[in-house]
């Protein structure tokens, strides 16, 4: 059980005790600011699933473990860390295969090469991932045998055909506006993944758009896809982002949308829907990589990971829908018993 303590402004304190939650999305990093992340994700959650995008990025059963018994020695043995490889071209299926034999393991994160922190290594074209005889192809086949996760950076860099996206049109080969990212992955790689590996568990990370709620209300389903949240996502929009100026701080991928996508997510989120969980997306950066000609994406939650959520949900009037959300739905999905108290 974790109680969560918040003042009015009358300073009057408001408890909200929940099911131990678990945070599926978690950037631990490495040496010092792992030591730094870990106690303070261990504080609020028993679980943390780590992602692959260190330097370099965890490409071997050896490298995951390794990383996952830093995480969990930093956080002084008290997390339990759920671990994950880094999809490339060229990622070995024997690795995949290797990987799928420990239950630490959750599974693969793609990353559109080039598009967020860390993904210089990702696949270069998507269509490798349903194109036959590619390594991407072999190891999401290795990953559904086994009933693990492939876990999407759900963003396009480049259109892939002649397609109308939001306002935009766009010819073969042209790069995407930022804010169309998402909305081109959601309309034209999401269902040719789907479609290629039909029994595939597939988790769409930290979903942003209107056109991904979409997609999620038709398609979302126990056991075959589902969707993390973030509260950055939830609590702001671009308005912040770019209020009196460009502010750093408040950037990360995706990039933040308009507010009416904050809006259809909050209303997603107001569902409850079984498919949907906390995934914060907690990514921290140096301060002169954040204040820099070219800032990267990325903001620490972990501080306050869980209260942020509570924040979020008390203000779109959900609180009732909150352990579900943050204890039940995510680790259900990755075939993990989620915690009893
Ligand atoms: C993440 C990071 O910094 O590693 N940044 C972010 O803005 N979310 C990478 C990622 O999850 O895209
Ligand atoms: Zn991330």
């Amino acid at each position: 059980i974790l109680e969560i303590i918040s003042r009015d402004m009358q300073m009057s304190p408001n408890r909200i005790r929940i099911i131990a939650p678990a945070d599926l999305h978690q950037h631990f990093r490495q040496k010092n600011r792992t030591r730094l992340i870990a106690p303070l994700v261990a504080k609020r959650f028993w679980l943390g699933l780590a992602m692959p995008n260190l330097k370099p990025p965890i490409t071997t059963t050896d490298a995951m473990n390794a990383h996952g018994k830093e995480v969990m020695e930093a956080s002084g043995g008290k997390l339990r860390v759920l671990e994950t490889l880094y999809l490339t071209d060229t990622l070995d299926p024997r690795e995949v295969e290797k990987a799928c034999k420990q239950e630490n393991f959750a599974g693969i994160k793609y990353y559109p090469a080039g598009l967020t922190t860390n993904s210089d290594a990702g696949v270069t074209d998507p269509a490798a991932l349903w194109t036959l005889g590619t390594r991407p192809f072999k190891c999401l086949q290795v990953l559904q045998d086994a009933g693990k996760v492939l876990l999407l950076h759900a963003a396009d860099g480049i259109a892939r055909k002649r397609v109308k996206i939001r306002t935009r049109l766009y010819k073969f080969g042209d790069e995407l506006d930022s804010y169309d990212q998402e909305p081109h992955f959601v309309a034209h790689t999401l269902p040719e993944i789907m479609g290629c590996h039909n029994t595939l568990k597939i988790s769409f990370e930290h979903m942003s758009t209107g056109e991904g709620a979409e997609f999620m209300e038709q398609h979302g389903k126990v056991g075959r896809l589902g969707c993390g949240l973030t509260p950055q996502h939830m609590l702001t929009d671009r308005r912040d982002t770019h209020r009196g100026g460009l502010r750093p701080h408040n950037f990360w991928f995706p990039a933040p949308q308009a507010l009416e996508h904050r809006q259809e997510i909050n209303r997603f989120a107001r569902k409850g829907h079984p498919f949907c969980w906390l995934a914060s997306d907690s990514a921290m950066h140096l301060k002169k990589d954040k204040e820099s000609v070219c800032c990267s994406g990325g903001v620490i939650t972990a501080h306050a990971g869980i209260e942020l959520y509570a924040e979020a949900f008390e203000k779109i009037g959900a609180l009732d829908k909150l352990e579900a959300f943050a204890s039940i739905n995510g680790p259900r999905f990755y075939g993990i018993k989620p915690a009893t108290s």
